[in-house]
């Protein structure tokens, strides 16, 4: 049974899914551009979420090639000769990812990421290339071994600054960082009222990810702002929100300095909570972040009368969708 048990059982076992993915990425060979021009990563919510990581950490490190993070049901241009695309999907059964599969896979270089479903099936019968992920989990739960066998894949092909095969090993003992008092802190006060969370490059995706952990995991509604954008509007309404205590900045050892924040959170007289990230690199760091997002998320479930494995209206979308399509 999914439940909270199981939940946390998984995220027990995230630095063995790392291992894993890691293991996956380096083995595999699966065709790509010799010269790397983009990368393009498809996929929708616990599978999406990797190309926004992808993304933070290609700005942060000025990466060689783009790359270019899509949640939708296709690529809304033709895709180049030195582009390589990554189709996500944990299940294999998301329609969305499955409509750029058949649109785009055929006349361009696709590394299918999945557990199974008809991805799976379509990309053995059509010669593609994957790497194969652990059954039995949730999408958003296999975030580690999803992660990291991209990444590994990536550093195992091509030289990327600042991150090497070696340094990726080293990061996982991120996993093992002791989170429980920030946990119980920021669930008990979100739980007085949900957050307003403000970021800022290079940490959009650990927001992302928080906001979409609430979500799914325990029913909560949060929204995100991204700076310097939001010092431009919303910063205007935020002091009448009743609550100042909602707005929380996610930091870490690369917003030091950060011009944007400082000035903003100047505007609202200093009246912020932060989000602080651990890590000794930014990739330790994203890490970080979203274990801290999925325990945060799991205590705020338990305390609302959730079980965080179940996302009823989630599989009531894609029924409906999946009903639609086939008539
Ligand atoms: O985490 C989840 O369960 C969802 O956000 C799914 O990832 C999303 O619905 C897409 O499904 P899949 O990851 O199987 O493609």
């Amino acid at each position: 049974m999914m439940d909270r048990n199981f939940f946390e059982k998984t995220l027990e076992r995230w630095q063995e899914l790392a291992i894993r993915g890691l293991r996956t990425g380096e083995k595999a060979e699966c065709d790509a551009p010799d010269v790397l021009e983009r990368i393009i990563v498809t996929g929708m919510g616990g599978s999406g979420i990797v190309g926004d990581f992808l993304s933070d950490l290609a700005n942060h490190y000025s990466w060689p090639f783009e790359v270019l993070s899509l949640k939708d049901d296709r690529i809304p241009f033709r895709p180049r000769e030195g582009d390589l695309i990554f189709v996500v999907s944990y299940s294999g059964n998301t329609l969305e990812t499955l409509s750029v599969f058949n649109q785009s896979c055929s006349a361009s270089r696709c590394i299918i990421v999945t557990s199974g479903g008809e991805l799976l099936s379509r990309s053995i019968a059509s010669g593609k290339c994957s790497l194969r992920l652990s059954e039995g989990l949730l999408p958003r739960l296999d975030l580690p071994e999803i992660l990291y066998s991209i990444l590994s894949f990536l550093t195992s092909n091509y030289k990327i600054p600042n991150i090497k095969a070696e340094s990726l090993d080293d990061s996982i003992v991120i996993f093992k960082e002791d989170l429980k008092h920030q946990v119980n802190e920021l669930a008990k006060r979100f739980m007085i009222s949900p957050p307003i969370l403000i970021v800022s490059r290079p940490y959009f995706s650990v927001a992302i990810r928080l906001k979409n952990d609430l979500a799914e995991n325990s029913k909560l509604y949060s929204s995100i702002e991204f700076l310097p954008e939001a010092a431009h509007n919303v910063v205007e309404a935020l002091p009448y929100i009743g609550d100042p205590n909602r707005i929380f900045i996610v930091t870490g050892k690369y917003s030091w300095g950060n011009i944007y924040i400082e000035a903003f959170s100047k505007a609202l007289n200093g009246k912020t909570g932060y989000i602080e990230l651990k890590g000794d690199s930014l990739l330790q760091e994203l890490i970080y972040g979203y274990r801290l997002s999925a325990y945060i998320s799991l205590e705020l479930s338990s305390l609302r009368g959730f079980n965080p494995c179940t996302t009823e209206n989630i599989d009531k979308y894609k029924e409906e969708l999946g009903r639609v399509l086939s008539h």
